[in-house]
């Protein structure tokens, strides 16, 4: 097998980041209602930081969007006086709103998401019918990564891995001793994501898994979602290489591909669409923005039927 470079140098960056010094802060916020974690992450020596897959809250009933989650990161960033220079995201997220644009006009940074984006375009650009004003080329995103690009925190070093499966776009962060790992793994009493939306392939996800499992034991994951497991009363997000390789009940070592492959299809075919799957991926993939007014000024959220 060839080298992989993108990972040796996640595994590299990881190794390098013992000390408080180079170790990102992190903040994690829950949004309850979607079961998703957004993330502050930065770099204490410069203040620098990036904000990783915010939540616009949406309310489905009345079609009316709102901005608590987007105003707590708003003010954790503003009490620390945080320079936001990334406004991050894993992938399109299907079950929830993107705030990162309504976050970049007020605290700026540079707005990014994995290269493949083109192709969920596609997908749903069919889906939605959109019309040749919706560009799928990633246009809608200052920066679109692709696998082993480095970029920086402050003095943090960073690299982006692709890691699809989920959705053909998905990527993982790998930020100082951090790994922020999207849609890929939850956590160990929970498994794995779900791999039944379009363009999703549940051999490709565990292959992502795996090779972010071959980092270094002690590189911490923080993860996309949580949505407790049997037994477990509380919400958590956070867990390390070493513990997933234990413990995860999907993916710890000694399980083969085929064997997941059959477990991870079998239950996706059991599983619900998301709640907010339609309008979702509808703005997700303009980059988090409503599609444009009609001529009376408002916007809408179309729902095909029949199409998904
Ligand atoms: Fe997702």
């Amino acid at each position: 097998m060839s080298e992989d470079r993108a990972l040796a140098q996640a595994a590299k960056i990881v190794r390098g980041s013992t000390e408080p010094t180079n170790k990102p802060t992190i903040a994690g916020f829950f949004d309850e209602a979607t079961h998703t974690i957004s993330y502050v992450v930065h770099d204490a020596a410069t203040s620098r930081a990036a904000i990783i897959d915010s939540v616009l809250d949406f309310d489905p009933a009345a079609g009316r969007i709102g901005y608590a989650s987007a105003t707590r990161i708003i003010d954790y960033v503003t009490e620390r006086d945080l320079r936001v220079d990334w406004v991050i995201e894993t992938h399109a997220h299907a079950d929830h709103l993107s705030a990162a644009p309504y976050l970049q006009d007020r605290l700026g940074g540079e707005l990014a998401i994995g290269r493949e984006i083109v192709r969920v375009q596609e997908v749903f650009g069919k889906i939605f019918n959109a019309g040749t004003d919706f560009q799928r080329d990633g246009s809608q995103f200052d920066l679109l990564f692709d696998d082993g690009d480095t970029f920086q925190i402050g003095s943090l070093e960073a690299v982006a891995l692709h890691v699809p499966g989920h959705t053909p776009a998905d990527m993982a962060y790998v930020i100082g001793d951090a790994a922020f790992v999207g849609d890929t793994i939850f956590m160990p009493d929970f498994g794995t994501a779900r791999t039944d939306f379009p363009g999703g392939d549940a051999r490709q996800l565990f292959r992502s898994i795996r090779r972010l499992l071959s980092l270094p034991g002690e590189t911490r994951l923080f993860l996309c979602h949580d949505y407790k497991a049997p037994g477990r009363e509380f919400y958590a997000w956070e867990t390390t290489v070493a513990e997933q390789r234990e413990r995860n009940v999907h993916v710890k070592d000694g399980v083969s591909e085929d064997d997941f492959v059959e477990m991870r299809t079998n239950r996706d075919r059991k599983l619900a669409m998301p709640e907010l799957i339609l309008p979702s991926v509808q703005v997700n993939i303009r980059g988090g923005r409503l599609p444009d007014p009609e001529d009376n000024g408002v916007s809408y959220i179309r729902i095909p039927v029949n199409a998904i």
